[in-house]
C-alpha cells in the first residue's frame, strides 16, 4: 500500500494510459452519468458502475461492488481505478482498501470538487444510518490524475460546490490564493483552463500540507472543517447544496470570529464580497429555518464527538485557529448570528 501518493495534474489521457500499462488488471469503479459521459476514455472493460446521490454511499454498495470484484475474479495484483466525483473516490477508495485487505487503486477525480478536496488525503469511506462519513479508513491511492476537460461537463452548483472549497482553503492558511480567486473571478467562472490549474493545484498544496501534519485528524487537519460545523447542520435540514451550505457555514464563521473581535469588519466584508462574487449564498436566514433547529442539528452530528465543539475561526484572512468551545456557547452564537 502506498504513503505517498503521485499527483499527475492537468496531463493528458496518454499520461493515464502510461500509468496503467504496468497494471496486469484493472477494474474501474465509476458512476451512471459519468459512464454515460466518458465510457470511451476509459482503459478497461471491467466496470463496475454504482448510482449517483449520497443515499447510494452505503454499505450495501460496498457489498455489491465486492461481489462484481469476485465475479470478475480479481486478486490482490488488481488495480482499482475510481473515475468521477467525490462520491466514487469515497466509496471505490474503501472498496480497494477492504477487499483482500486492500487493493492498489487510484483516483481519477471528475468534479471541482473531487479535485481540490475528496480525492486528497486518504480518507475513504461511506455513511451509516445518517451519519456521514462514520465507517472508513485512511488510505492513500497510489495516484490521482487530474484532467480540467472533465469540468467542463459539470452543471453550474456542482462547479460552485467545487468553488467553495476552494474559497475555504484560501482563507484558513496564508496564501495568495485569495488575491487569485479576487481578481481572476470571470476566468474561473468560465473554467479558463490555466486559472482552473492554479485554483486546483493550490488548493492540492495547502489541503496536502495540513494533511502532512496530521494525517489522522488530531488537531490541524480540523482546520478543512471551517465552515462545515454550521453547513452540514444546514444540509440535514433543507435540500440546498453543500456549496451553499458551506459557503453559510463560512459566513456564519466569519461573523462569530468578528463578534468575538478577532477579525476586523473590513475582513469580514471582503470575505462576503468574494463569496457572492462566485454565486454562493451567504445569508443563513434566508432559508427561513428555526435557529434552534440548527442548533439541534449540530449537536446530533456531534453526538458522536464528546460534549465540546472543536470551532475553526478566523484571526485573520489566512490564519485560522482551532478552538475547543462548549456546545451551549455554539448555541448562542447560532441565536445571535443566524
Ligand atoms: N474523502 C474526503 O476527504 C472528502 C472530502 C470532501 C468531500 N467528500 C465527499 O465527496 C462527496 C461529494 O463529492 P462530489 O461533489 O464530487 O459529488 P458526486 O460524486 O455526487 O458528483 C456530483 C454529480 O456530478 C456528476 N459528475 C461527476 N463528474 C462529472 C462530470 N465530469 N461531468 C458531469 N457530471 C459529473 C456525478 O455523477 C454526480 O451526479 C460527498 O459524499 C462528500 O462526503 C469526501
Ligand atoms: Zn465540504
Amino acid at each position: 500500500m502506498p504513503i505517498t501518493s503521485d499527483l499527475i495534474i492537468g496531463e493528458s489521457f496518454k499520461t493515464l494510459r502510461e500509468l496503467l500499462h504496468d497494471k496486469k488488471d484493472i477494474v474501474i469503479i465509476t458512476d451512471f452519468n459519468v459512464n454515460n459521459l466518458y465510457d470511451n476514455y476509459f482503459p478497461s472493460k471491467k466496470t463496475i458502475i454504482i448510482g449517483t446521490g449520497e443515499n447510494i454511499k452505503t454499505l450495501d454498495t460496498v457489498s455489491s461492488i465486492y461481489e462484481r470484484l469476485l465475479n470478475f475474479e480479481s486478486d490482490r495484483s488488481t488495480f482499482v481505478l475510481a473515475i468521477g466525483g467525490g462520491i466514487v473516490c469515497d466509496i471505490a477508495g474503501f472498496a480497494s482498501s477492504t477487499f483482500m485487505r486492500g487493493l492498489d487503486f487510484g483516483f481519477v477525480p471528475t468534479t471541482l470538487l473531487a479535485q481540490v478536496d475528496a480525492s486528497i488525503g486518504g480518507k475513504n469511506g461511506v455513511n451509516l444510518k445518517g451519519y456521514k462519513n462514520i465507517i472508513g479508513v485512511f488510505n492513500q491511492p497510489e495516484f490521482i490524475f487530474y484532467n480540467f476537460q472533465f469540468l467542463k461537463t459539470l452543471n453550474a452548483k456542482e462547479y460552485s460546490c467545487g468553488l467553495a472549497e476552494v474559497i475555504k482553503h484560501s482563507l484558513i492558511t496564508g496564501s495568495e490564493l485569495i488575491n487569485f480567486l479576487e481578481i481572476n473571478n470571470s476566468k474561473i467562472l468560465s473554467m479558463d483552463e490555466s486559472a482552473i490549474k492554479r485554483i486546483v493545484s493550490d488548493s492540492i498544496k495547502i489541503k496536502s500540507n495540513i494533511i502532512n501534519m496530521d494525517e489522522f485528524e488530531k488537531g490541524e487537519r480540523r482546520k478543512l472543517n471551517f465552515g462545515h460545523t454550521i453547513g452540514h447542520a444546514l444540509q440535514s435540514l433543507t435540500t440546498i447544496n453543500h456549496g451553499d451550505a458551506v459557503a453559510m457555514g463560512m459566513m456564519f464563521a466569519v461573523r462569530y470570529s468578528c463578534s468575538k473581535g478577532f477579525l476586523s469588519t473590513v475582513s469580514r466584508d471582503r470575505i462576503e464580497k468574494l463569496i457572492h462574487s462566485y454565486g454562493l449564498s451567504t445569508d443563513i436566514s434566508d432559508l427561513k429555518i428555526r435557529r434552534k433547529d440548527i442548533a439541534d442539528a449540530v449537536r446530533k452530528d456531534k453526538k458522536k464527538d464528546s460534549g465540546d465543539i472543536h470551532f475553526i475561526f478566523l484571526k485573520d484572512i489566512g490564519e485560522s485557529e482551532i478552538i475547543k468551545i462548549p456546545m451551549e456557547q455554539l448555541e448562542e452564537a447560532i441565536i445571535d448570528l443566524c
